[in-house]
Parts: structure tokens; C-alpha cells; sequence
């Protein structure tokens, strides 16, 4: 049996519905959304289209397929190109949906805490064209970064990649598993973000606590194509209403309780500053990565001693520990994790 974790800070993906968010979703009106009969399903959607300022949209299980489906269908040919931060998620977690569904090659790019610039991917963009090159036919990016720790990416540099990208005939793709936590911190709306993008998708299933559910949008014509990728890769659902409640409660609930969370984050990087064999990186939302640099221990140690306290990071590499904060880590979980390490210091 796997361990139950008192302090769950692997992912925010681990969230639990909340008792009034499960009494909503029972009270879901249904119907089948393959058939775009489902009310509730289509009330999400409508909400969505609406905050994300696109023409249409569709609810998918996951955040993974909504990478996908998008990239299946901005990819014109097999072989095009995604350009994408070395760090992004469907690089590292997606059981290599890039080759395996989108038929792309990925041309990552060496950002700074998975944000890179307009200058860095010009010369990609501007290759020679030829029959024997792969054409680059998405800019993908992902706000807030995760791999990255959660960075933000400044307006202007997302601005700049998009502007270029599109300049020279290439797609934009917004990773928005997060995109809400970096409207909350800089005030810019998810409409201003995406109107950068050509698709753009966000996520109920991350701090927003939801069980499941993730929202693609774009024009209407990409959304037609994107059903067709929806029902091959099994995506199609049918009394999906009782999710999409799950969505809509955490729309209405959940987006408020993000700059908390952050907040929270924020406090627990503090807490762990003064320990010298952390590094702890820039904390701009709810994700926390820091270098261990400890004369005996590495960053596995910790997850497993911390796995011993009943407390759950995440360890990246030996040098790296990720630590995500979301919505069911009280502060008293913070104090916590601080006294756990304490005692792990003291013990070495
Ligand atoms: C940035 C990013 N993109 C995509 C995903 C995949 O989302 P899902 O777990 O809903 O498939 C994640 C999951 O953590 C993520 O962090």
C-alpha cells in the first residue's frame, strides 16, 4: 500500500474536493457532452470562453490532453517543430506525448527558470526553410512555470516571444495549468494573457481543487479540429456535468484562496532561508524549489527522511528539492515541515 502523507507538499495536484465542493457537483444537472447536451458542461465552457476571451472551447479530463490535443492540432505535418523551455512539462511528464501524439520534434530552449526570450528563439524561427527542415510551428509556453519554480513570466517577454512567433507564421500555445495563480499576482487579466495565444487551456485540478477537469480554448475552428483528436485519444465524455460542477465551484470558490496560498509559500520560504544548506529560489507563487547543498545529505535524503515524518517533497534531482504549496496546507503545516528539518539537522 502506498503511504499516506500527513503534509502533502509533492504537488498541488493532490488536493482534495472539499465537502461543499463534492455537495455541488451532486446537484450537477447532466446530459451528454459528446453531444454537447450537457448543461453544466456547457455553462464551464461559456464561463471559460468568456475569461479566457476565445471564440470556443472544450472540457477535457486533464491538463496532459489539453497539451496534446492542441499540439495535434496546430502540427500541420508530421516532423513539425514545438519550441518549448527545456523544463516544460510535457518534455518531462507526458510519457512523450510530443513524438508519441503530436508527431513534432521538440526544440527546447535553455530559459532561466523556464521563461526564455524573443532574441533566443529568433534564430530558430528565421532558419532557412527547406524540405529538409522541420518547420517550427508552435511556441509553447507555460504560465506560471512549474519545473521553473513556479516562475512568472513577465508580460512583456511573453509579449515579445508571441509577437515574433507569429511574425514568422509559427502558432502560440499557453500552458495554463497555473495560469490563474499569475493573474491573481500581477493583476493582469487571464483575457490580456490570452489573447497572446492561439490555444490556451486551464486547469481545475491544481490549487483550484477540483478532482479533475481542464478547460482548451481557442477560435471556433480549432476547437472543431480539436473535438476530432478529443474522441481518438478517448477524451470524449458523457455525464461529465458532475466534473464540470467541480470546476465551476472551484471558478467561484478557489481563485480567491491563490494569493493565500502563495502567501503561504512565500512564509515557508522564509522559514527555510536561514537554513544555510538550502538554497531557496525566488518564490513568485505556490511553488518552492531550492539547491541542497549539505555536507552529507542530498535533496533524495531529505524526501526520505521527510517521507519518514509523514511529509511529502519532491526531490528533482540530488541538488534539487521542489515543495508545492495548494489549498489544503494550513500554516500550522508550515510550522510543521520547519521542525521537521530542525530535527534532521540536529540528527546529522
Ligand atoms: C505546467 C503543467 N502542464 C501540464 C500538466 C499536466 O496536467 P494534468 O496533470 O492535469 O494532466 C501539469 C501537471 O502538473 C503541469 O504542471
Amino acid at each position: 500500500m502506498k503511504q499516506v502523507f500527513k503534509i502533502d507538499l509533492f504537488s498541488d495536484t493532490n488536493t482534495n474536493p472539499s465537502q461543499e465542493m463534492r455537495a455541488f457537483m451532486c446537484q450537477a444537472k447532466v446530459g451528454n457532452e459528446v453531444a454537447g447536451e450537457d448543461p453544466t458542461v456547457n455553462h464551464l465552457l461559456e464561463r471559460v470562453c468568456d475569461l479566457l476571451g476565445k471564440e470556443s472551447a472544450t472540457f477535457l479530463p486533464s491538463g496532459t490532453m489539453c497539451n496534446g490535443i492542441s499540439y495535434r492540432v496546430l502540427c500541420k505535418r508530421p516532423g513539425d517543430m514545438i519550441i518549448l523551455d527545456k523544463s516544460a512539462h510535457p518534455l518531462h511528464k507526458s510519457s512523450g506525448m510530443i513524438a508519441g501524439l503530436a508527431q513534432a520534434v521538440s526544440y527546447p530552449i535553455d530559459g532561466e527558470r523556464g521563461i526564455f526570450t524573443a532574441s533566443q528563439i529568433e534564430p530558430i524561427l528565421v532558419q532557412d526553410k527547406g524540405y529538409n527542415v522541420s518547420v517550427p510551428r508552435v511556441v509553447s509556453i507555460e504560465q506560471t512555470t512549474n519545473f521553473g519554480g513556479g516562475a512568472i513570466w513577465p508580460f512583456e517577454t511573453m509579449k515579445d516571444v508571441c509577437e515574433l512567433a507569429h511574425k514568422h507564421h509559427a502558432y502560440t500555445h499557453l500552458d495554463g495549468a497555473r495560469l490563474l495563480s499569475a493573474v491573481v499576482e500581477t493583476g493582469i487579466s487571464a483575457k490580456i494573457y490570452s489573447h497572446l495565444f492561439d490555444a490556451v487551456w486551464i486547469d481545475f485540478s491544481k490549487s483550484l481543487g477540483a478532482p479533475m477537469g481542464a478547460v482548451l480554448a481557442g477560435s471556433k475552428d480549432f476547437i472543431e479540429e480539436a473535438w476530432y483528436y478529443k474522441f481518438q485519444q478517448g477524451g470524449g465524455m458523457h455525464q461529465a456535468g458532475i466534473l464540470a460542477a467541480g470546476c465551476l465551484y472551484a471558478l467561484d470558490h478557489n481563485v480567491q484562496k491563490l494569493k493565500e496560498i502563495h502567501g503561504l509559500a512565500k512564509q515557508l520560504g522564509e522559514l527555510l532561508k536561514p537554513f544555510s544548506f538550502f538554497k531557496v529560489k525566488p518564490i513568485e507563487s505556490n511553488i518552492i524549489c531550492m539547491e541542497v547543498n549539505h555536507p552529507v545529505l542530498d535533496a533524495f535524503d531529505f524526501e526520505r527522511l521527510l517521507k519518514e515524518k509523514g511529509i511529502r517533497v519532491f526531490a528533482l534531482d540530488k541538488n534539487t528539492i521542489r515543495i508545492i504549496v495548494h489549498l489544503d496546507i494550513k500554516e500550522s503545516d508550515i510550522q510543521e515541515v520547519v521542525a521537521a528539518i530542525k530535527i534532521i539537522q540536529k540528527s546529522q
